[in-house]
């Protein structure tokens, strides 16, 4: 039984806001693809816009500029080795999909392969064009059109992370494959 539900597109930027290594998910043709990501951020509110740095050398930008669309799941803790494994080898020449063993579900707008096993959330992204930016860097800007989140962590537009959930506590990379954890959730209090 999946535990994902669909997440308003106002509240989408928020699935990243806080900076989670990501997992980019990509198909065009018969190719899918899957790499980790730590740089990506919401830039901009309505329609909810992103942007995410893919190095022009990676099988993963080839296959969004050919397609024009790609895939953000954000892993939880329970994926820190997968998510590693998918950010140190290249589809090129092999399915991650199939050599990690993940099995994706179907994206309601794009079709992408999007990963919600272990997954606190994914957003499918139709890639914006920009032809300067596309030569000149690696920035990738997309529009969000569908999103969805695990009820176990994000509800009603908002994270509840707890002792509860800890498997799907987002990861954010230090570096030379140590993440820490976003736990320890703290609310603000009016002074
Ligand atoms: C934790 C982690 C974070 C990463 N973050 C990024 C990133 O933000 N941008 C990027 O271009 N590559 C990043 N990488 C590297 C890519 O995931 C890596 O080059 C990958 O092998 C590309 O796969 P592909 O050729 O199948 O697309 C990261 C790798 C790891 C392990």
């Amino acid at each position: 039984m999946t535990h994902f539900q669909p997440v308003a597109l106002e509240h989408a930027s928020r699935l990243i806001n806080h900076g989670p290594t990501v997992l980019v998910t990509s198909a065009h043709g018969s190719r899918r693809n899957i790499m980790a990501a730590a740089w990506s951020m919401p830039v901009e509110f309505t329609p909810p816009r992103i942007a995410i740095v893919i190095d022009k050398s990676t099988f993963t930008r080839e296959l969004i500029m050919n397609s024009g669309m790609f895939g953000i799941c954000i892993p939880g803790a329970a994926l820190i080795d997968l998510c590693y494994a998918v950010g140190s080898t290249s589809g090129r020449d092999l399915d991650k999909f199939a050599r990690y063993r993940i099995d994706p579900v179907k994206g309601p707008v794009l079709g992408l392969p999007l990963v919600e096993a272990g997954c606190a959330a994914w957003l499918e992204c139709r890639l914006i064009r920009e032809p300067h930016t596309e030569e000149a860097y690696d920035t990738c800007f997309g529009e969000v059109v569908a999103a969805a989140a695990d009820r176990r962590i994000f509800e009603n537009g908002y994270w509840q992370v707890d002792d509860s959930n800890q498997a799907l506590h987002t990861i954010h990379h230090l570096g030379a494959g140590k993440f820490v954890r976003a736990s320890g959730m703290v609310q603000a209090k009016p002074l």
